[in-house]
């Protein structure tokens, strides 16, 4: 991946529904911070409208959700002088965005979404047949075009999200004049990390480890983890590239070739490796948790940081809104 041009504008964001765990750390926010330190301009959001979109019955969760992720976000080690790290609903040019790309985009492309269909189907407890769920990539499209990025670092499951926001885009400068550029994907290059059960780790399956879990709760997950299945003795030789404790070590130990060797060799048993596994990932993750500890006791510090990235967002994307409401030609001042 080599796209240094230094002019690309990065954006992306993540819903605050709920604490970070280690797949989000591992999956997105190691990779943001990379891309913030190899001199991209990043803006990194907390979605609370999207999050809205499926907590509207209980919006009070929210708020303090927002906290921990800014908290999550700045324990990662993203750098506010380095980075816009700022809150969506602070910055209300995205609902404008929003509602002008609204009416041009044909209600079709929203319904075959596959990943409206699919969030439908497996949150049978909420009510999701709404306006603004059925628009959720909408709003997603006007988060990137109203900083004109040309890059969004995602996951595979929000790539049907970014085909429509370039779908978008195209229809706009179609019909308007070309004037967004059509952002590109950048995956993140580590696989998913599975859950401590193997599957894929979420919240909902109570199986994830969360980057505000104690030394104790870590350890104990960890303890109860799987391994190789098909291992019944430890004379057996291992399978560590089928196996969600080596998933671990490979991100967490450094001499993981050497465990890998010692696993396929039979010469390591599971319940030591997985015990040596646990122990590393609470010395990985120290670091995080001191910075946690610090910005958890630094409200006021947090919500500075906030608002000023929120200003600074505000910004660009006032910028963007002037010279749309002129493409379109739905503004009335000199
Ligand atoms: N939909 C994304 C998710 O659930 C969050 C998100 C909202 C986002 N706006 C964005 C991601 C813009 C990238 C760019 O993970
Ligand atoms: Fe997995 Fe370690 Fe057991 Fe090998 S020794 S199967 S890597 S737990």
């Amino acid at each position: 991946m080599n796209l240094r041009t230094s002019e690309g504008r990065i954006l992306s964001g993540m819903r605050p529904t709920g604490p970070l765990h280690i797949g989000h750390l591992f999956g997105a926010l190691e990779n943001w911070r990379k891309l913030q330190d190899e001199g991209y301009t990043c803006f990194y959001m907390i979605a609370d409208w999207h999050a809205l979109s499926t907590e509207y019955q209980n919006p009070e969760s929210i708020r303090n959700n927002v906290f921990e992720i800014a908290v999550d976000f700045l324990s990662c080690g993203l750098d506010p002088h380095k980075s816009t790290i700022f809150i969506q609903s602070m910055v209300q040019e995205h609902s404008e965005l929003n509602l002008l790309l609204s009416m041009i985009v044909p209600v079709s492309w929203l319904e075959r979404n596959p990943v409206y269909k699919e969030q439908i189907a497996e949150l049978k407890e909420k009510d999701l047949h709404t306006f603004g769920f059925l628009g959720y990539p909408v709003l997603q499209a006007a988060d990137i075009l109203v900083y004109r990025a040309e890059f969004v670092p995602i996951g595979v499951d929000q790539l049907p999200h970014l085909e429509l926001t370039r779908e978008i885009a195209r229809r706009f400068n179609f019909l308007y004049g070309e004037y967004f550029p059509e952002p590109k994907e950048l995956l993140t290059e580590t696989p998913k990390i599975p859950g401590t059960d193997g599957r894929k780790m979420s919240k909902s399956y109570g199986n994830a480890i969360y980057l505000n879990d104690s030394e104790e709760k870590i350890l104990a997950k960890t303890s109860k983890m799987f391994t190789d299945q098909t291992r019944l003795y430890k004379k057996d030789p291992g399978h560590p590239d089928e196996c969600a404790v080596f998933a671990y070590r490979k991100l967490v130990s450094k001499n993981h070739d050497d465990i890998r060797n010692k696993c396929l060799r039979a010469e390591i048993g599971c319940v030591d490796c997985k015990k040596q596994m646990g122990r590393d990932l609470v010395s990985f993750l120290e670091p995080i948790k001191k910075k946690r500890e610090y910005f958890s006791r630094h409200h006021e510090e947090v919500w500075k940081i906030l608002q000023a990235g929120s200003e600074k967002a505000r910004k660009v994307a006032q910028q963007t809104m002037k010279e749309v409401r002129k493409l379109i030609g739905i503004e009335y001042k000199k």
